[in-house]
């Protein structure tokens, strides 16, 4: 019988990082974890699934996040304990990470600790959204927050220098920085029964509300705020005709806005004022900010972020104030990608052709020493003849051969060949090393 053999495929909307793209990867992040550092921010590292209540009174029931996109999963039947099945729970893999790190905050008492808590994370999320480029199910986030009990205006122009300051460490900067307030609990619920009302009236005009797509139909009840993030061509005439929330702020976050705009300048931050900028979670108040870039299509934010100073609270915690951001890597890598302005990456600096099992002994030696040094190294574990073996070499991308045949072993020396050149130099075990190690640096500078 023969056995049907099924291939495996990633799931949609989810995908394999390769070489070389991983490389790039690796220094987007570590960049990341750089100039956060720099900012006194420190990593924290968070389960990829809690419990689903949590997303939804944090990211609130009523945004599309929690109401159609989570991967929601039942301990109940499969419960290892009885006590899991008394207690059995539903549970999301996380679409986002500031819940998450807000609830660590309250369970770990960081209100006691000293100053400003200032925190950065870096993973996977999960969206069950429409796959399409640079929109995934599986995506990943680079975020930072700052929970504390300031709301200095200082803290949120900080946090978004710390963030455009890592996009132009890392080559993106064809970017727009789009800031907003949307007001907080005292002057917010004025404007959106504001807005509320003014959207009724637009859908009882006839033809009854026609220029108004079903979702903002739906969103003048439950959401209108969201409205106003719509991108239908349909509905930009009516929604350009709209109350603005800047001019319905209450004194407090007037103020709080105006600071942050001198705060921003002050920091030489070039930014666009976005009255439609509400974002699509519901812990925000006053400020909210998206960074936009270049060659993504549709799908061109690269960072979301702002206030939540309710949040704590609204979770069971002390009262405190929290600001954040969380930058989507997949985009920030594709538009990296398309800018073409790839930063130098580690290659394969050696390749060892070795000839001979007199060689070999010798050839497993260097390797040992050159990776010791911090070099990349490929070391062919069968002997390859002559042709083939520096044929590979090149395949491989590799700037040098180190050539061991009888001759380099009889006379102590190695022949290191430069690949892209062809210029052969004959050198002893120190000068080997010494030489490579300077290039080495050279190349890293
Ligand atoms: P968000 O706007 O939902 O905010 O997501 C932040 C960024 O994640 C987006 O700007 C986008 O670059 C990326 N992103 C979101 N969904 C996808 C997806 N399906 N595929 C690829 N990239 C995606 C938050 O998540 C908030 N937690 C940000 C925050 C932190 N606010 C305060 N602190």
């Amino acid at each position: 019988m023969t056995e049907n053999k099924r291939q495996f495929r990633a799931i949609k909307g989810t995908r394999d990082i390769l070489p070389p793209d991983s490389a790039l990867w690796n220094w987007f992040e570590q960049t990341a974890r750089n100039t956060f550092e720099s900012y006194n921010f420190r990593e924290i590292r968070l389960p990829i699934f809690e419990e689903t209540d949590l997303f939804a009174r944090s990211i609130g029931a009523d945004t599309d996040v929690v109401n159609k996109e989570m991967y929601t999963f039942s301990t109940g039947p499969d419960a290892e304990t009885k006590e899991e099945a008394a207690s059995a729970q539903t549970y999301s893999l996380r679409p986002e990470a500031t819940a998450s790190v807000v609830r660590s905050y309250i369970e770990h008492g960081m209100q006691a600790l000293p100053g400003n808590v200032k925190l950065y994370y870096v993973g996977p999320m999960f969206r069950r959204e429409r796959p399409q480029k640079g929109r995934y199910r599986q995506f990943y986030q680079i975020g930072a927050e700052v929970l504390g009990q300031s709301d200095a205006p200082a803290i949120d122009a900080e946090v978004i220098e710390m963030l455009m300051t890592f996009f132009k460490r890392a080559g993106l900067t064809r970017t727009t920085l789009y800031i907003n307030s949307i007001g907080d609990k005292n002057c917010r619920p004025q404007y959106v029964e504001l807005l509320r009302e003014e959207l009724r009236k637009v859908a009882e005009l006839p033809p009854a509300g026609s220029k108004l797509g079903p979702d903002s139909l739906r969103r003048i009840e439950t959401n209108p705020l969201r409205v106003l993030d719509s991108k239908l061509p349909e509905e930009q005439a009516i929604i350009a005709k709209l109350p603005r929330i800047s001019d319905h702020l209450c004194d407090a976050c007037r103020e709080h806005f105006a600071k942050l705009k001198e705060e921003l300048s002050v920091r030489g931050i070039a930014y666009e004022e976005n009255w439609r900028l509400v974002r699509g979670l519901d812990y925000y108040t006053r400020t909210t900010f998206e960074v936009i870039a270049e060659g993504l299509g549709s799908q061109n934010a690269v960072c979301g972020g702002g206030r939540y100073d309710g949040l704590v609270e609204l979770l069971g915690g002390p009262p405190t104030k929290g600001i954040g951001f969380a930058i989507g890597t997949d985009r920030a890598i594709l538009s990296i990608q398309e800018s073409g302005k790839l930063p130098q990456l580690p290659s394969l600096a050696v390749f060892v052709a070795w000839m001979g099992q007199a060689a070999y002994p010798t050839a497993v030696n260097i390797t040992r020493k050159l990776r010791d040094a911090g070099l990349a190294v490929e070391l062919p574990a069968e002997e390859m003849k002559f042709k083939k073996s520096l044929g590979l070499a090149d395949k491989l991308g590799a700037r040098y051969a180190l050539i061991i045949g009888e001759d380099e072993v009889n006379s102590g020396t190695f022949t290191l060949k430069h690949l892209a050149d062809s210029e052969q130099k004959k050198l002893s075990e120190f000068d080997l090393l010494e030489y490579l190690e300077s290039e080495r640096r050279d190349t890293r500078a």
